[in-house]
């Protein structure tokens, strides 16, 4: 068990999560999955889990999934390593990718919190149903939640769909799963802009 991305906070912290075992996730992983980009981001990114890829290398979104992630974040004008901060309402894989139970999640919970209170990113970007749920409570299906930003705690959060969804729903025309993230991501890239609509152009 080790913490491999040092770039979050003090080692103190760090320490402390690399050490966290108050939860049956612990005895399957190969690593805490912390955190990747840029702390100081006014964005974070929060998805659902680390799967198989994200628990051998210790960093969220390495996959199939985050590579498509970092993609639509580049076409709305993000930079992946710069712009925002990334991670996981749960910090370990759940074993054959299954869904975090409630109790890993609550386990996990004091975790997200305090990358958010530290982070304290303008916006969040929640990454999938799990992430929605947990983080602002809402079982409405995705359809009808990405894109409507949500006003909670002093924050902005912006439902997307999740990317392994998007990898089952490859098209890329106008009016699918794949576009309508692109502009629910370009909806952020323009609030940081205040207002400097985000260029618009066509997916490759
Ligand atoms: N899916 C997630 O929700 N998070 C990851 O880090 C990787 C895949």
């Amino acid at each position: 068990m080790t913490v491999t991305d040092s770039s979050t906070f003090d080692p103190a912290w760090l320490e402390r999560c690399r050490h966290y075992s108050n939860c049956g996730l612990a005895s399957t992983r190969q690593h805490v999955v912390v955190s990747r980009g840029n702390p100081q981001a006014r964005v974070m990114v929060i998805g659902e889990a680390p799967g198989a890829s994200e628990d051998e290398q210790g960093r969220p979104f390495v996959g199939r999934s985050g590579q498509l992630l970092d993609q639509l974040l580049q076409l709305a004008g993000l930079d992946p390593a710069a712009d925002v901060f990334v991670s996981n309402v749960v910090k370990c894989r759940p074993p054959n990718n299954r869904k975090p139970s409630a109790v890993e999640l609550r386990a996990c919970r004091p975790w997200i919190d305090d990358q958010i209170a530290r982070v304290d990113p303008a916006v969040v970007i929640l990454v999938g149903a799990t992430a929605v749920a947990a983080m602002v409570n809402s079982k409405q299906p995705m359809r009808g939640l990405r894109g409507q930003w949500i006003h909670r705690n002093e924050r902005l959060w912006m439902p997307i769909f999740h990317p392994s969804y998007l990898l089952r729903n490859p098209s890329r025309e106008p009016g699918k799963p794949v576009s309508l993230t692109v502009a629910d991501l370009r909806q952020v890239q323009e609030w940081l802009c205040q207002g400097e609509p985000a260029s618009s152009a066509p997916l490759p």
